[in-house]
């Protein structure tokens, strides 16, 4: 008979993608009963591809500057994640917007990291727009995505404080400390089914002590 295979996580990437290796480096270290199946990235030169590849995870990369249209570069790439069969397909400092439909197809099964206290600061620059408006506490947020960009049910938050002499680069740091910290718990709990969604409220349930090697369906 052959073994189960684990459950899948596809996680996308733009960039460095330090929240990706985080989430690769807890799975392995907590053995998780779910596996990252493939890092995917818009951007050949993405960074990150290479800690993955160094993993022996599988890598790809669509490029939408290569696409004829936003539609054409979400088919290709929802066809490469499709692939895997993931019950989770993380976003960790993906830079594209994504459509509707792309959105829809992935319901209950796309989640984010945004490095913001959503509702505050939704969109880019957000470590900038916190300094300059002059919050004494900013942080990160975890949030499954829905069509309406940043304002998907939230997972999980972590507060970060705003110190008088913090510069943007100091404030950055600090936030991406807790990032590495809250994304990982939050894609372990989804893919573990332990996230119970009502309306914009998520209740995360406690880990069970799932046995090393058990799949949980
Ligand atoms: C992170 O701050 C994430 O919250 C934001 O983009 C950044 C990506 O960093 N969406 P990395 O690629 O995970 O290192």
């Amino acid at each position: 008979m052959q073994p189960a295979r684990l459950p899948s996580i596809v996680i996308l990437i733009s960039g460095r993608g330090s929240n990706m290796e985080a989430i690769v480096r807890a799975c392995a270290a907590e053995q998780w009963p779910a596996r990252v199946a493939a890092v995917i990235s818009n951007r050949p030169d993405a960074p990150g591809l290479r800690f993955a590849q160094q993993q022996g995870i599988a890598t790809a990369v669509v490029d939408h500057r290569l696409a004829t249209s936003r539609e054409a570069f979400e088919a290709e790439l929802a066809a490469c994640i499709d692939a895997f069969e993931p019950s989770a397909v993380a976003l960790a400092g993906f830079m594209r917007v994504l459509t509707p439909g792309f959105v829809r197809h992935y319901a209950g099964r796309l989640i984010n990291i945004h490095p913001s206290l959503l509702p505050a600061f939704p969109g880019l620059g957000t470590h900038r727009r916190a300094l300059d408006s002059g919050v004494k506490w900013h942080g990160a947020t975890v949030h499954l995505v829905t069509p309406d960009v940043d304002h998907g049910p939230i997972v999980a938050q972590a507060p970060v404080p705003v110190h008088d002499d913090d510069t943007e680069a100091m404030l950055t740091a600090r936030v991406l400390e807790e990032e590495h910290r809250i994304y990982p718990a939050a894609v372990r709990a989804l893919v573990e089914r332990r996230l119970q969604v009502q309306g914009l409220r998520v209740r995360v349930l406690a880990a069970s002590p799932v046995q090393a090697g058990e799949v949980v369906r």
